[in-house]
């Protein structure tokens, strides 16, 4: 009797760190502003709970500044098993910092992380779009692009750009930039050469960090197009 007691015990106790008993993990969050002001956008991952029959809910909420008293608004989210969210009406060049908090949520528990960021320093636009080349006599290539479309006014916060290239074989790209403008030439190309060009845009005042580079540029439509 008491063996299988201690059996049941030894059972009980072992299986209690797989059997979904301990609080979920701390959901990983990342927060970016690549469509400053306008809105800052947060994602976490979160390991799977093994032996869940439901997918983790989770509670996104934030306040701006430390203070316990302050002000919880929710971050929004499409559901609440979303992995995502966002903080609209961003207050900018704030003197405290936002606190978001994201709550993992499971029968057996919850578990919290606590992001703190400052909106300027979160920045990373998406890549330049429409990068394109043609042809300039005296063997020049004509590189255009678009600013990146989420990135809601580049007239009032403008962007910078960084030109990287190599011609088809080559493996080291070079780099040109920073370029306040939207078209770069790049000189002495080689003629009858394929060129990988690529373009990566960041805010003009050196706040928060450079997108990913673009796509590869591709040929631009022929003018009147
Ligand atoms: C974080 O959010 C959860 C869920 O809303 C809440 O229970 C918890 O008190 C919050 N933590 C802090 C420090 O605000």
């Amino acid at each position: 009797m008491a063996s299988r007691l201690l059996l049941a015990l030894t059972l009980w106790t072992g299986c209690s760190p797989c059997g979904g008993r301990e609080a979920p993990a701390q959901p990983k969050v990342l927060c970016r502003a690549s469509r400053y002001p306008i809105a800052v956008d947060c994602f976490w991952t979160q390991p799977t709970a093994p032996h869940s029959a439901r997918p983790t809910s989770f509670i996104a909420t934030y306040r701006l500044g430390v203070a316990a008293h302050g002000e919880s608004r929710p971050c929004l989210q499409l559901t609440p098993e979303a992995t995502s969210c966002t903080i609209p009406d961003v207050q900018m060049f704030s003197m405290v910092p936002y606190i978001l908090n994201v709550t993992a949520v499971q029968p057996w528990g919850i578990s919290s992380s606590f992001v703190p960021f400052v909106p300027e320093h979160i920045i990373k636009p998406d890549p330049p779009e429409g990068v394109c080349l043609s042809l300039l006599p005296g063997q020049r290539l004509w590189v255009q692009w678009e600013p990146p479309r989420s990135w809601p006014f580049p007239e009032i916060f403008s962007l910078k750009y960084w030109v990287r290239y190599k011609h088809h074989g080559s493996s080291r790209f070079r780099q040109v930039g920073p370029i306040e403008a939207t078209s770069f030439s790049l000189r002495a190309v080689k003629p009858q050469t394929r060129y990988c060009v690529q373009v990566a845009a960041q805010d003009l005042t050196d706040y928060g960090e450079r997108s990913d580079w673009s796509l590869p540029a591709a040929a631009c439509k022929p003018m009147g197009k």
